[in-house]
Parts: structure tokens; sequence; C-alpha cells
């Protein structure tokens, strides 16, 4: 994306960005930072975050980026991370996600690898990064589809599971809306606001090249382009999660996503919740739940 002077919105905003080194958090990144806004990176690999905070200022004139070690599979990690941040934050994009694992898979807190990494992660950072937020600050938990097919028990959030990886991926994405939707209600009241987007459902093989990330071959490429009709890029998967972030329009509690057939594509839009995370009962026995699985207490 090209900045153009009067898109410059956001100049003298900070975003942070979780998972900002590849695909959807990637143009997140790329996108606020052409608006003007200070973005970081929170990624666990610095190498990968180099290449991402290389790849921004090649787009963006001035763009002002930098690099948060971040590795939301550790709790250790998530508490330097939160703790090195010394600047206010107006808002925090949790992006970055597993999208599938075996029931094996464990992050290095010994929680089930997506539970433990997009809800818990997620969890642990938001608490602790609470210091550091700004009194109009916005968090954007970043959902999905699938969270329509999970059921979530607050009891047994993190236990061992078995059958597809795609119904835990989804239960994870449920969780970390419903902890969104709790952490909305908890602020209520106060200038700042949580809410949820999704990007419909975005491929890297229709998505703009940058150099050192997500490599497509180009017959993929020219494969891919036959499905643009009911699909998109990365590029546009961003916006949703962009808008929500950013746009007068959203509010708390919002869910955004792209408007188009199935939510698939399209320009962003209020979608749809389950009832399932927009519960106040399930949001409150999750929110004590997962301050009992990270150890983290988040006091709003
Ligand atoms: N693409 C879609 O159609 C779609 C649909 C619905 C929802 N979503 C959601 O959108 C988000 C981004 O998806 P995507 O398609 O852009 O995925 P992606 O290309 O696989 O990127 C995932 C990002 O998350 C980061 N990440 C994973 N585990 C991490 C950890 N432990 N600590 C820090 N960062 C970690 C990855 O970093 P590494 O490079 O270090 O692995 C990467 O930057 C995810 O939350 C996903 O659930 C995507």
């Amino acid at each position: 994306m090209t900045p153009t002077p009067q898109a410059r919105d956001l100049v003298g905003r900070t975003a942070l960005v979780t998972g900002a080194n590849a695909g959807i958090g990637y143009w997140c990144a790329e996108q606020l930072a052409a608006r003007g806004a200070r973005v970081l990176l929170g990624c666990r690999s610095t190498e990968r975050a180099g290449v991402a905070e290389r790849s921004i200022r090649e787009r963006v004139e001035g763009a002002d980026v930098g690099i948060l070690s971040l590795d939301l599979g550790s709790l250790t990690s998530v508490a330097t991370a939160a703790a090195s941040v010394d600047e206010p934050l107006h808002g925090v994009i949790c992006n970055a996600g597993v999208k599938a694992a075996d029931p094996d898979d464990r992050t290095a807190d010994e929680h089930d690898l997506m539970i433990g990494t997009n809800a818990l992660g997620h969890f642990a950072l938001l608490a602790q990064l609470l210091p550091s937020l700004a009194p109009d600050a916005r968090v954007v938990a970043v959902g999905s589809i699938a969270h329509r097919f999970a059921r979530i028990d607050p009891g047994t959030i993190d236990a061992a599971w078995t059958g597809a990886s795609l119904r835990q991926y989804g239960r994870s994405k449920a969780a970390v809306m419903a902890l969104a939707f709790e952490l909305d209600r908890r602020w209520r009241g106060t200038a700042r606001s949580a809410l949820c987007a999704h990007p419909g459902y975005a491929v890297d093989p229709l998505t703009p090249i940058r150099d050192g990330l997500a490599p497509v071959r180009p017959i993929a490429r020219r494969l891919a382009s036959l499905t643009r009709g009911l699909v998109q890029g990365k590029d546009a998967g961003a916006a949703p999660i962009v808008h929500a972030a950013t746009s007068p329009d959203a509010t708390g509690g919002d869910y955004w996503g792209p408007g188009g057939l199935l939510e698939f594509r399209g320009a962003p839009r209020r979608v749809r919740a389950s009832d399932e995370v927009r519960s106040r009962s399930t949001g409150a026995a999750l929110w004590t739940a997962a301050e009992q699985l990270t150890g983290v207490r988040f006091d709003v």
C-alpha cells in the first residue's frame, strides 16, 4: 500500500501487532505504518521480524517500525515482552495464531498449543501490558469463521482433545473472542475498548509479493487466481482487522469481517458472532480459567 498524504491519519498513534512477520499480521502492520502509525512487530523470530521490518520500510517512506520479541507460546517470553514496552500503546492487534496442531503439541508451559498460544498467550500479554495501554486504547482479537462450529467449556478449555485439529482451532478462536468481549464489558465506562474481527478466507497465493515473506510458486499463483471470486489475499484479509482497530465507525464489542459471500472476502462490515462467545457467563468463567491457567491476574 502506497501512503498518500491524506491517509496519514494515524500519526502519533502506536500499535502492537502480534505475529506481524507473516500473513495477515504483516499486512496489518504495513497498512497501519502507511497511515503514519508507529508499529511494533510482536514476533518470536527476530530474523523474520527483521525481514518484515525491512519490507515495510521499503514500501512506506519514513515508516516508524520497531520489533518486540514475543513468543506467545511461552508465558516467560510474554511477561518479558510486556515488561519491555515503555511507550503508550493505542492499539493492540492480537493476530498471531497457530492454525493446525496435533493433540500432543504443547506450549513451553505445557498448555495445548492452540489454546495456549492463540487464547492464553494473548490473555497474559494484555494483562501484563495494562500499564502501557493508553487511556483510549483499543484491543482487537482476530477471530475466525471457525469459532461458530466450536463449543467452549471454560472448565475444560485446556483439556486433552481428540478429533479434528480444525475443531480445536475453532475452540481457540472462540476463546480469544470470548475473552475480548469480556474485556470490553469490563472496560465499559472507560475510554478503552475491545472488539473482534476476522479476515475471511485469506490465502498467500492471492497476496501481493513481499520479498522474503511467504514465497509462493508462480504456478500456485496462477491456479489461485481462479479462486479470486471466492477468497482473497491476506492484504485484503487485513482490512476488517485494521478497520476494527482504527475506524471511528467501530466500537467496543463489535465483530467485523468481510462483507461478501459467506464472509470469505469483501469490504469490511459488522458480522455476527455466536451467542456463546458473547455470553456473559461464559466470558466471566473463561476469564477466571485463563487467570488460573496462566497464573496471571488480569485486574480490570
Ligand atoms: N488466513 C485465513 O484465512 C484466516 C482465517 C481466519 C482467521 N485467521 C487468523 O488470522 C491470523 C493470522 O493468520 P495468517 O493466515 O496470516 O497466518 P500465518 O501466515 O500462518 O501467520 C501466523 C503468524 O502468527 C505467528 N505466530 C504463530 N505462533 C506464534 C507464537 N508462539 N508467538 C508469536 N507469533 C506466533 C507466526 O509467526 P512465525 O512466522 O514465527 O510462525 C506468523 O507471524 C491467525 O490468528 C488466524 O487464526 C486466518
